[in-house]
């Protein structure tokens, strides 16, 4: 069965205004499409067809780079839309936020990582926050990889990631990644992270 695009939890302007609504109706439904329909090409009438996405991505460094690329973006962007919600952000509490304050310090050092971590990613890519070996850890890949990866450098289980290519933020952030990375914290959907986190460790 081809793979299709997922809806949006929320409205396009929810995320108003530290991502623009222009900005993730582009994403979603150009960009992330374009990844399903590249993705469905790619395996059409190969061994592929009809694994699951999990299955390809886990497979990356077996498969065609349409694959890889195609498969890596429609499970990121999948991802992503799920981590961010409106009326979010603030400080994770919990186990999460115990675990991050023991692993990195406090929450403006983990914040302070992981905006360095998507900074100085060069060019296009993703940083992530991951459980490894039950543990928290920082992480960045490049163009549609991801942790899942049999080719990642750093494997674990994404529990948060950012995507740090220019169609993310650059209609109302230009070339300031920086600022865009500051922003998102409005957005992160902790309740979702610590799901994550519980199912991973
Ligand atoms: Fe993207």
């Amino acid at each position: 069965m081809a793979f299709t695009l997922p809806n949006l939890p929320y409205a396009f302007e929810a995320l108003e205004p530290h991502i623009d609504a222009l900005t993730m109706q582009i994403h979603h439904d150009k960009h992330h499409q374009a990844y399903v329909d590249n993705l469905n090409k790619a395996i059409a009438g190969t061994p592929n067809e009809g694994k699951s996405l999990e299955e390809l991505v886990k497979a990356a460094g077996t498969i065609s780079p349409a694959v890889r690329n195609n498969g890596g973006g429609h499970w990121n962007h999948s991802f992503f839309w799920e981590i961010l919600a409106p009326n979010a952000g603030g400080t994770p509490d919990g186990k999460l936020g115990e675990a991050i304050n023991s692993t990195f310090g406090s929450f403006d050092a983990f914040k302070e990582k992981l905006a360095t971590s998507g900074v100085g990613r060069f060019g296009s890519g993703w940083a992530w926050l991951i459980v490894k070996d039950g543990k928290l850890e920082i992480s960045s890949t490049p163009n549609q990889d991801n942790p899942l990866m049999d080719v990642a450098e750093v494997k674990g289980t994404p529990i948060l990631g950012v995507d740090v290519w220019e169609h993310a933020y650059y209609l109302k952030y230009q070339n300031k990644r920086a600022d865009y990375l500051k922003a998102i914290w409005n957005v992160i959907n902790w309740k979702k992270v610590a799901e994550l986190y519980a199912a991973a460790h």
